[in-house]
């Protein structure tokens, strides 16, 4: 039904005739001859229909936008003062000597013929129309090139692609499972991966060696901008291997995709250990394209008399930091003001700062928290800061959580506001994270997953777990965690003892992980593994902060899809089949 795409019509198929098949894009009149501009994936071509051919041209008359329909005719240069330098079809037109309508369309929920800002729901409502704007299509035919060229790395690199289920057992990575009923075991469920970690471990004990799968996963959790509670991971996994292989490998795939789509030049990849990266930045994931960092002033403050910082800054588990802002000191009063709120909405009690006006005058500096400081250390914190004229510094004092949680956002809201971004591409890798993190009722949790192989003896591991540090490594991208992962437990004992220091008892155990047990019994061979976020992947190269603006049907912030109205109700008779007793009530 074509000959040639539309976008790709040039003056070099002048004189020919061709063939197109597309939507309407815009029709006009104009003085007795009508111009439909004809759009497919490729983009727009302009055909010009002549009263001559008059049952053709009252064909085209009856056209509308978004009608599908078939066109032949001759490839002939626009007339001077016809040419469009915008477009890209602009030097040349169509002579249609042919149309057939496919079908006909309603009036377009939103106009595709002028681009305008769509509400998004309107958008993933209608979500099948939204589809033929080229920004939105476009991004989906590059995440199938970053897809091809992903598992071409990957196949050229022997790993081999396998599908793991996904009605299975609860793979925990942290978030809520999604849970389906099983109709022939009663009161029985599955739930979908939120990762095929253990399936991957399990391939390799297998003897698969190296797997790979672009694969599938689900998580119920909170929803932000660069999460989706069903999302793809490339995932990895390779047998007798370290954790510099696998850096390696994450690194090359993730720096040959920045190269071969971006302007990024190849150079290796810094690594930060955690503790570092939260010291410097209060946080794992910093955006390294931002020039601003944290410096612990705790011993500068501690013997002041403003609690606001003494205290803090003689609590182990609390900082106080100064954020310096290089030739920032003209902030206006309502700028700090709204600074002040962002950091106080995310617990911070406040948001002491100090402006830096001229350092030769006795009243060159402005602060409202001066007069709480002995000069000395006003004039260290300074020094240890190498301030110059113009800068203006911010402090946080408080619980560590609370001012790594509010200075790291800071860092990323000044560096977006005053333009600080000094690179297109800082990616990093984090290492030396921790085994274990302490949650709100101060049990341990994983900081990344129960199978993580530490950096420790199993007996130094029972004796600091808080301080155990796990062979595990992140890949890190302008501020997005793009991958993760680590080695892995490969012995039993090893194991069983993470699961008991996790607080999950021998019976749970054997329960919920009996399958792994028994396969590390088996002979395991070591192994490790990454998993990067693809979506994210895309989205950062498709240069966009949403991640649904690279999914073809993705769920809104509340887990929904507008357009297929899931979730939804089932019936009654249903629900009995599946022995499943919903306990909501509809509101009246
Ligand atoms: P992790 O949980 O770190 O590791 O996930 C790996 C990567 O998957 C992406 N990701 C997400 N993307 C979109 N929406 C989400 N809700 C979401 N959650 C995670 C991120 C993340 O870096 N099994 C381990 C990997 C391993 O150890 O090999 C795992 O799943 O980019
Ligand atoms: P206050 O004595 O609470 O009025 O605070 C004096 C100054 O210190 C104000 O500029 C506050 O914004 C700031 N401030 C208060 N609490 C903190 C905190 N936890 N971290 C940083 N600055 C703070």
């Amino acid at each position: 039904m074509r000959s040639h795409y539309c976008g790709d019509i040039n003056s070099s198929d002048i004189g020919s005739n061709i063939e197109i098949s597309g939507w309407v894009h815009k029709r006009r009149d104009h003085g007795g001859v009508i111009f439909l501009d004809i759009r497919d994936l490729h983009g727009i071509v302009q055909v010009v229909f002549n009263p001559d051919l008059k049952e053709i041209f009252d064909t085209a008359d009856s056209c509308r936008s978004e009608y599908v329909v078939n066109i032949t005719g001759l490839v002939r240069k626009r007339i001077e003062g016809a040419i469009n330098p915008k477009m890209a079809t602009g030097e040349i037109e169509i002579e249609a000597n042919g149309l057939t309508i496919f079908s006909s369309a309603v009036t377009p929920q939103f106009p595709l013929d002028d681009y305008q800002d769509v509400n998004e729901d309107v958008r993933l409502k209608h979500r099948f129309l939204d589809l033929r704007r080229p920004d939105v299509n476009q991004r989906l035919v590059k995440r199938s090139q970053i897809t091809s060229k992903i598992r071409s790395i990957l196949e050229n690199n022997n790993f081999h692609e396998v599908e793991t289920p996904i009605l299975t057992r609860a793979t925990p990575e942290g978030a809520r499972d999604y849970l389906v009923p099983s109709r022939v075991h009663p009161g029985e469920f599955f739930a979908l991966p939120q990762s095929p970690q253990l399936f991957k471990q399990l391939l390799m004990i297998g003897g698969l060696d190296k797997y790979y799968q672009i694969a599938k996963c689900f998580r119920d959790e909170d929803l932000r901008a660069d999460r989706q509670p069903e999302f793809t991971q490339v995932d990895i996994e390779a047998s007798f291997v370290s954790t510099e292989e696998i850096i390696e490998l994450g690194e090359h795939l993730i720096t040959s995709l920045l190269s071969d789509f971006t302007d990024y030049q190849k150079a290796e990849v810094p690594r930060i250990t955690y503790k570092e990266s939260i010291e410097k930045y209060g946080c794992d994931k910093p955006d390294l394209r931002i020039p601003l960092e944290l410096n612990e002033i705790s011993e500068l403050v501690k013997d002041e008399e403003f609690k606001v910082f003494s205290g803090p800054a003689n609590d182990h588990a609390s900082r106080v930091v100064a954020l310096k802002v290089p030739e920032a000191a003209s902030m206006t009063r309502k700028k700090i003001d709204e600074y002040t709120d962002y950091v106080g909405k995310l617990g911070a009690k406040g948001l002491a700062y100090i402006k830096v006006v001229d350092l030769d005058q006795e009243n060159g500096l402005q602060s409202p928290i001066l007069k709480f400081f002995q000069k000395e250390t006003i004039d260290s914190i300074l020094d240890s800061l190498n301030v110059q004229n113009n800068d203006i510094i911010f402090f946080g004092a408080g619980k560590a959580d609370t001012v790594n949680l509010s200075m790291s956002s800071l860092i990323k809201r000044l560096g977006e506001d005053l333009s600080l971004m000094n690179s297109s591409w800082a990616p990093c890798w984090i290492v030396d994270f921790p085994m274990f993190e302490r949650n709100k009722e101060n049990n341990l949790t994983s900081l990344h997953h129960p199978f993580t192989l530490p950096a420790v003896t199993i007996d130094e591991l029972r004796n600091a777990p808080d301080n155990s540090l796990a062979c595990a490594y992140d890949f890190v991208l302008n501020g997005y965690e793009l991958g993760g992962g680590s080695l892995r437990v490969y012995e039993p004992s090893m194991q069983k003892e993470i699961f008991s220091i996790l607080g999950i008892s021998s019976d749970e155990a054997k329960e919920k992980f009996g399958f792994l047990l028994s396969a590390l019994s088996s002979g395991c061979p070591p192994h490790g593994g990454i998993a990067f976020g693809l979506d994210r992947i895309v989205m950062l190269l498709s240069d966009t902060t949403n991640i649904r603006d690279v999914i073809a049907f993705p769920k809104t912030q509340s887990a929904s899809c507008l357009l297929t109205n899931a979730p939804g109700m089932v019936s009654d008779d249903q629900l009995d089949e599946l022995n499943v007793k919903s306990t909501f009530e509809p509101e009246q």
